[in-house]
């Protein structure tokens, strides 16, 4: 197989869908494809309207779509009044209601089934948990939990409510957390006593307790009691999620809050390129309409699906994709608690072989990670219930792309390559499986309504095959409207680049002769990390943030499994010197400080930087010396030429 992958990888090979795909999908040739895309393009208006007829209003909107560039105010199906958890849950409830909604995976021992209807009550429940301890639309509730189910009907409960969520992934530090407490505002704080990841138990409510204290604005903190172990609890503040849940007064029914199109449903921060995470904030019926499309399509669903997305939900994929997509579907959705090598790599085709999944999206960094296994831990089990394999968070190689579709799809199943963004809500550039050749590593062709280009510096289109921005030239249901409490932000961060309302995505990309877009990764100092998308500047100011430090520069490198890792210099105040101890000793604190994911994989001591007469560290160099360049270009713009010889002599 080997020379298939060799050889493939340098050809640009197109796969065709197979018979059998193509009969059954919705879109079935190219076509088909370009006659429905069209018709997004010229006449959004229509297109949204007749597609938003799937979704169930409690009023139609007055206006399909509005967009003032120069104020840059976006609005979508607006006058019209409608509820995400309703759509979710309660318009199945007469034709789906024993039908299996979501399977609960847990990490070691017995999971969870919830149908339709039982979902619906349990989302009720702690919709009136949240009412009773004064919820009320508007106000912000944020979620630091584990892969349970309390998290997905948590997150219902709020825009049952009309209040607005905002989860923290898991894995992120307390610092992080108040950050994100702080600057939403929350009024209460979900959190689990107990996160389990393979063999180890994380103590969340330990971490909780380092910060909230100072975080003003928390009333509450409802914690979900994973495992029957002393946690502190706090009186009056501490409350046990289960406890609250079984009170007498709470009730299993909650009307939903008819909420107007435009209203927030919740924010989530993401990494930018200055330390401080943007809250990205996405609204009710524009986000809806674009998960409930894009999930349908691009995973070709039908009814008798069983559908597993391997992310978190503290990231968007896991909301857009676990949670909302398939659910105003009617899809069976399956979530897990745990990771893909415990209790051995091959968990992740247990799991598919278990419950029969059809349709499986992962990330490439947990491609790459489970074929460094090998074959046989795939083979051990039956997968031929995949008919359709997804991929999303990073570029895929071509070696990967084929592994994945050799090995675990058994050549049968196509791959959805789809790129998109926390930003943009829902998936955006994609193969439709039934509808188009896949072409190892590209990512396709624009979504319905994702007028899609790629520019050059100047906002001219490139040509095809050369490399440049990746843009938006119109807005698109499911895109963000702001950056939380920051509109400067947002205007600057995707709509300065390119005049004329542009959205600018900070990826670069290229368009091959046939139309086919290839993404090829971040270009502003954010990096791919394991799929984690990280701002560099905020991994730099935690280890600035430490004694002794003075300045530092944090660049990716290359990995294989991780697509990228992280290559810190730091440069450390006068008379002190660097050493192994404290290489280890920063990694912690960078852990400490964001998260593990965070921590960089090298870390070389540096006297002083490369940088330009004005100051600005140019990480350009950087980056090329990390890498392990000979040559790292063009250096005449260097007010201190003379750094790049020391460091390169002392990279590590
Ligand atoms: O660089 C792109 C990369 O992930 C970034 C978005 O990260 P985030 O907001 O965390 O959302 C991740 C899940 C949607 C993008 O700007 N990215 C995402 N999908 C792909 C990708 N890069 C290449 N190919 C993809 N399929």
């Amino acid at each position: 197989m080997t020379k298939v992958l060799d050889s493939v990888a340098k050809e640009t090979r197109k796969i065709p869908p197979k018979y059998n795909f193509r009969k059954k999908a919705y879109i079935k040739n190219f076509a088909e494809y370009k006659k429905l895309y069209n018709e997004s393009i010229k006449t959004p208006d229509k297109f949204w309207a007749k597609q938003a007829e799937q979704l169930d209003w409690f009023k139609k909107w007055n206006k399909v779509y509005y967009w003032n560039k120069s104020k840059l105010e976006c609005k979508w199906f607006d006058g019209g009044k409608i509820n995400i958890s309703y759509n979710c849950l309660d318009r199945h409830l007469e034709k789906r209601g024993n039908k299996t909604a979501l399977i609960w995976e847990a990490n070691k021992g017995k999971g969870k089934k919830f149908t339709y209807k039982q979902l619906y009550k349990e989302v009720c429940k702690f919709a009136n948990v949240l009412k009773k301890r004064g919820i009320k639309k508007g106000d912000r509730i944020c979620f630091y939990m584990p892969m349970v189910p309390e998290l997905a009907i948590g997150i219902l409960a709020c825009t049952r409510l009309g209040a607005i969520h905002s989860v923290v992934f898991g894995g992120f530090s307390p610092q992080s957390l108040k950050d994100r407490i702080d600057d939403s505002r929350a009024k209460i704080l979900v959190t689990s006593n107990v996160n389990l990841h393979g063999d180890k138990v994380i103590n969340m409510k330990d971490s909780v307790d380092k910060i909230i204290n100072t975080c003003k604005s928390i009333k509450y903190v409802l914690v979900n009691k994973r495992l029957n172990i002393k946690t502190k609890m706090k009186r009056g503040r501490d409350l046990w999620l289960q406890d609250e849940l079984k009170a007498k007064d709470i009730k299993d029914y909650c009307e939903a809050a008819k909420m107007n199109s435009e209203d927030i449903s919740f924010i989530l921060y993401t990494s930018g390129t200055t330390g401080k995470p943007k809250g990205v904030v996405h609204t009710t019926a524009g986000y809806l309409m674009y998960t409930y499309l894009t999930f349908k399509y691009v995973f070709d669903y039908h009814e008798e699906d069983i559908y597993w997305c391997t992310a978190d939900i503290g990231w968007i994929t896991g909301h857009s994709y676990i949670v909302y997509g398939p659910l105003a579907n009617g899809a069976t959705s399956v979530m897990f608690e745990g990771i893909p090598t415990y209790p051995n790599p091959d968990r992740f085709w247990q799991i598919v072989e278990k419950y029969k999944i059809t349709i499986f999206y992962t990330a490439p960094t947990a491609i790459r990670a489970l074929e460094r296994y090998g074959d046989k831990w795939v083979k051990k089990h039956d997968l031929s219930s995949l008919r359709l394999l997804g991929s999303v968070g990073e570029p895929i190689n071509p070696k990967a792309w084929l592994w994945y579709y050799n090995v675990v799809g058994n050549k049968k199943c196509p791959i959805v390559d789809t790129w998109w963004q926390t930003e943009t809500g829902g998936i955006m550039v994609t193969p439709l499986p039934g509808a188009m050749d896949l072409k190892p590593g590209s990512t396709c062709f624009p979504f319905f309504g994702v007028k899609a280009n790629v520019y050059r510096e100047d906002g001219k289109p490139t040509r095809a095959d050369e490399g440049g921005y990746i843009v938006v030239e119109q807005p698109w249901p499911g895109m963000l409207r702001t950056v939380y409490k920051n509109p400067e932000r947002f205007r600057k961060t995707y709509f300065s680049n390119f005049k004329g309302g542009i959205y600018f995505a900070g990826d670069a990309a290229k368009k091959d002769k046939d139309g086919y877009f290839w993404i090829m990764g971040r270009i502003d100092d954010v990096v791919n990390v394991s799929g984690h998308r990280l701002g560099t500047s905020e991994i730099e100011s935690a280890l600035v943030s430490y004694k002794g430090v003075s300045e530092s520069a944090v660049v990716p490198i290359p990995h294989p499994i991780k697509g990228n890792a992280l290559y810190a210099f730091v440069t450390l105040k006068k008379g002190l010197k660097g050493s192994d101890e404290l290489v280890q000793t920063l990694r912690k604190h960078v852990a400490r400080s964001i998260g593990p994911i965070a921590k960089p994989d090298k870390i070389q001591f540096a006297d002083s930087l490369p940088k330009t007469r004005s100051g600005k560290i140019m990480r350009r160099i950087l980056k090329a010396i990390a890498s392990g360049a000979e040559d790292v270009g063009n250096i005449t713009t260097l007010a201190n030429p003379e750094v790049v010889e020391v460091l390169k002599k002392e990279r590590i």
